[in-house]
């Protein structure tokens, strides 16, 4: 974007994954819409990456009712019950969307969307594009966007949101040279997706780096659930470069088998009736263990097998995963890949209501930067559905603002070009502070916490965040910007973690003891935000 240093708009959405552009998409019926993205759109985020699949309630055997029962269990009844009831009722008129729009989903012989089972659903409710699925609708959705009338500017990366009082007015960004332009705006809607790259092994593509948690926190939102983190139970291991990458449920709810390195089915030491496809947060917990106890495989993984199934179908339902392990030189269908847990999600976020109006004025978010949707725990197939329900509620709502007179704080801007200067003059290595953030996540903040590795998590995250940043050029001050948000982000989740004293759904104090099960838990939501951190007693009072 070689753009004015200033433009205005009347819905800006922040993000180009598949939630921000289905709110690109629709807040364009209302009026100018900009979509901005530090990637190139479409391309970036972890929808295009997303492989198994989209639920959605399609057939008469299933309900919204056993859907919406699934995904309150599975989320360790954490979740928000009005979010979940949207997602359920709505995930199939949008995939319905997503089809009418040219969207290739697998059918069945019958002519019907085909469907697989995934973990923690009583249903076989996953809707699939092969193990693409994502970027079959990423393609999809992006054909459209392209139809629609959005500007969007591309790698173009948002520092903060411009406020007016309490008033979001749209953000400061800086654009692919380097300089600060400001992108006002009557709503703005945060689309950044998840932040699980502040791990040193995620399945999440290299732009997720928590930015929306971090813009939205210092602006002033209330995130809650933020020590809600997901382990994907299944990241492949070996090779070191490919350690974290996504090995898709599908895998499991095709059939695939886990079995540790004695080739015991450990599964039935640990949920007996779901076996494999029990929810993630025990799944993860049970290869964790098994590697932690010395039943690991040569790679510090164990095995996920389906050489029992037949050739034809992991060619046609795992296309992904048979190329993707035939690079690593393992054929699938004859070797069992090494797999083990990998940061996949952030199930909290910033708070939302079912207008997905954050508690900013003007500023809305959906999509992973959001919390309340899946608790604490996601169930698989669960989030793309997300993206394209909430995409179209935040941009309906935000279109339908008001246009009103914005006012930008000259003393805001002034700031953040001080703040530019000082990254210019700085002296250590973002790359550095990078690496030794996700190092000290992944010790610290992993699936097994306890409260003196969590503080001495924060203590080194509190020091990464005070490390003067140095940028060589203009075009390296987006680095900076985005280390800045990974060591907000990281703060957010180790605090929230220490802020909850109990063992809940991905969430596992080994320090506490418990006299609950999750259901009749005491707690509910952790919250943060500049002015007020803790925890929400079950029965909402504070
Ligand atoms: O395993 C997977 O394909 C991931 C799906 C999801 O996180 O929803």
């Amino acid at each position: 974007m070689h753009a004015a240093d200033a433009q205005d708009c009347h819905v800006l959405v922040i993000g180009s994954g598949g939630a921000g552009v289905r709110a690109a998409i629709e807040a364009a019926a209302y009026g100018e819409t900009i979509l901005v993205t530090k990637t190139i759109a479409g391309k970036g985020g972890c929808t295009p990456m997303a492989e198994g699949g989209y639920n959605a309630v399609l057939r008469e055997a299933d309900s919204c009712g056993i859907h919406f029962e699934d995904t309150m269990k599975g989320g360790a009844w954490l979740n928000d019950p009005a979010l979940v009831q949207a997602l359920v009722t709505e995930a199939p008129k949008r995939i319905d969307d997503l089809i009418h729009w040219g969207a290739v989903f697998d059918f069945t012989d019958t002519d019907e969307v085909a469907q697989r089972p995934f973990g923690g659903q009583r249903f076989p409710r996953t809707c699939y594009a092969g193990d693409r699925t994502g970027h079959e609708m990423m393609t999809t959705l992006m054909e459209q966007l392209d139809s629609a009338e959005v500007t969007k500017l591309q790698e173009v990366t948002v520092i903060d949101l411009l406020k007016d009082g309490d008033h979001v007015n749209g953000a400061l960004v800086l654009d692919e040279r380097g300089h600060l332009v400001t992108l006002t705006a009557d709503s703005t809607i945060l689309a950044t997706g998840g932040g699980t790259r502040v791990y040193d092994i995620s399945t999440n593509s290299s732009s997720g780096t928590g930015d929306g948690y971090a813009i939205g926190f210092r602006a002033g939102a209330e995130l809650i659930d933020m020590e809600m983190v997901q382990f994907h139970p299944t990241g492949a291991v070996y090779p070191y470069d490919a350690r974290g990458r996504l090995v898709t449920e599908a895998v499991r709810g095709e059939g695939g088998i886990l079995k540790n390195n004695l080739g015991e089915r450990f599964m039935t030491q640990y949920d007996p009736e779901r076996m494999e496809l029990s929810t993630r947060d025990v799944v993860a917990r049970a290869i964790a263990t098994e590697i932690a106890q010395g039943r690991g495989t040569p790679h510090g993984g164990v095995w996920l097998d389906v050489t029992h199934l037949p050739r034809a179908q992991i060619e046609s339902r795992l296309p992904v995963m048979l190329e993707q392990f035939l690079k690593f030189g393992v054929d699938i269908r004859e070797q069992p890949m090494e797999v083990a847990p990998t940061a996949h999600h952030i199930m909290g976020g910033l708070r939302i209501t079912t207008e997905c109006r954050t508690t900013l004025p003007s500023l809305f978010a959906c999509g992973e930067v959001s919390g309340g949707v899946h608790g604490a725990n996601r169930l698989g197939g669960n989030a793309l559905a997300e993206t394209q329900v909430f995409g179209k509620r935040a941009g309906e709502f935000a279109g339908n603002a008001k246009k009103r007179t914005k006012k930008v704080d000259a003393a805001q801007v002034n700031d953040h070009q001080q703040l530019l200067r000082r990254y210019l003059a700085g002296s250590e290595s973002p790359a550095q502070v990078r690496k030794s953030l996700q190092l000290a996540m992944w010790q610290g903040v992993n699936i097994f916490r306890k409260d003196s590795e969590l503080r001495h998590a924060r203590t080194i995250i509190e020091q990464l965040s005070q490390a003067s940043l140095r940028a060589q050029t203009a075009q390296n001050l987006a680095e900076c910007c985005i280390v800045r948000n990974m060591c907000d982000t990281a703060s957010l989740i180790c605090r929230s973690a220490l802020l909850r004293l109990e063992s809940r759904g991905a969430h596992m104090r080994v320090d506490v003891q418990q006299k609950w099960d999750a259901q009749h838990s005491p707690f509910s939501h952790t919250y943060i935000s500049r002015k007020r951190e803790g925890i929400e007693s079950a029965g909402g009072s504070i």
